[in-house]
C-alpha cells in the first residue's frame, strides 16, 4: 500500500528540483501551442538518469518545445548528442530556441522532423544510452520494440505518461492510449530481459534498463 501522502507532499517532491528560466520560458511555449511537457520533478528524473549513465547518445521521441530535452541534455556528457524526433516542425523550431537560450552547442542537438515509426528504423542499432518516450501514447508498445534494438546493453529506456492522468490504473478505463501504456506495462513486467521501475513523479516515468 503507498505511504497516503498529502498533495503537499507530492507537490514538495515534484517541485525539489527547481527549474530555471530557460525552462519556465520553454514551458510557457508549450502551453501557447498545446504541447504538454514533462513535468519538473520527471524532468530532474531524466537529467538524474541521463547523469547516472553518463549518457553521450540519447533518443528522444516527442521534442515538444524543448521541456524534457533539456533536461537530458544538462544530464549528458558534456560532448553528449541528443537525437530528437518530432510530426511538428514549429515545435522543434521553439525547442531549437530553448537550447540555444540555455547555451547549449548546436552540435549537441540533432534535431529529426518525422513520424517516429518512420525515423526510428533509421538510427543506428545499439548505438544509444538512453530511448526516452513522449510521442503518441498509443505507439509505446512499439517505440519499446524500435528502442531495445537502438539501446546498448545496460541502456535505459523511459516512458512519460505511465500513469496518464490516473487512467491507466483505472480498469474502467478504456481509451486507446490507456490501453496501450497499459499493454506496454505488462510487457515490461513480464520481460525477463529488462529490470524496470515506475517512478510515480508528474505523469509517471516508467523506466527499464536492458540487461
Ligand atoms: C507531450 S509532447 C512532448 C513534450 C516533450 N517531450 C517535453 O517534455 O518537453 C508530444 C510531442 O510528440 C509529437 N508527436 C506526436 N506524435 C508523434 C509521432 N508519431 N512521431 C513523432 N513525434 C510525435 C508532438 O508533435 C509533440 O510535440
Amino acid at each position: 500500500m503507498a505511504a497516503g501522502l498529502k498533495p503537499a507532499s507530492w507537490a514538495y517532491a515534484e517541485e525539489f528540483v527547481a527549474e530555471d528560466e530557460v525552462l519556465a520560458d520553454a514551458r510557457a511555449r508549450g502551453a501557447e501551442v498545446g504541447v504538454a511537457p514533462i513535468g519538473p520533478g520527471g524532468g530532474a528524473a531524466l537529467r538524474f538518469l541521463a547523469a547516472l549513465t553518463e549518457a553521450r547518445a540519447v533518443v528522444e521521441i516527442g521534442t515538444g518545445t524543448g521541456v524534457s530535452g533539456l533536461w537530458l541534455l544538462r544530464g549528458m556528457r558534456p560532448d553528449g548528442v541528443l537525437t530528437t524526433v518530432d510530426t511538428e516542425a514549429e515545435h522543434q523550431r521553439l525547442a531549437k530556441k530553448a537550447f540555444g537560450a540555455a547555451g547549449i552547442p548546436t552540435q549537441r542537438a540533432r534535431l529529426i522532423n518525422g513520424a517516429a515509426l518512420e525515423v526510428l528504423p533509421r538510427l543506428t542499432d545499439g548505438h544509444y544510452d538512453l530511448v526516452f518516450c513522449d510521442g503518441d501514447k498509443r505507439e509505446y508498445p512499439d517505440y519499446l520494440t524500435e528502442a531495445l534494438r537502438l539501446l546498448k546493453p545496460g541502456g535505459l529506456v523511459a516512458f512519460d505518461n505511465a500513469l496518464w492522468h490516473d487512467r491507466v490504473a483505472d480498469p474502467a478505463q478504456r481509451d486507446p492510449e490507456t490501453v496501450a501504456i497499459r499493454e506496454l506495462g505488462r510487457t515490461i513486467q513480464e520481460s525477463d530481459e529488462l529490470l524496470s521501475l515506475l517512478i510515480p513523479m508528474s505523469d509517471g516515468l516508467l523506466v527499464a534498463r536492458k540487461l
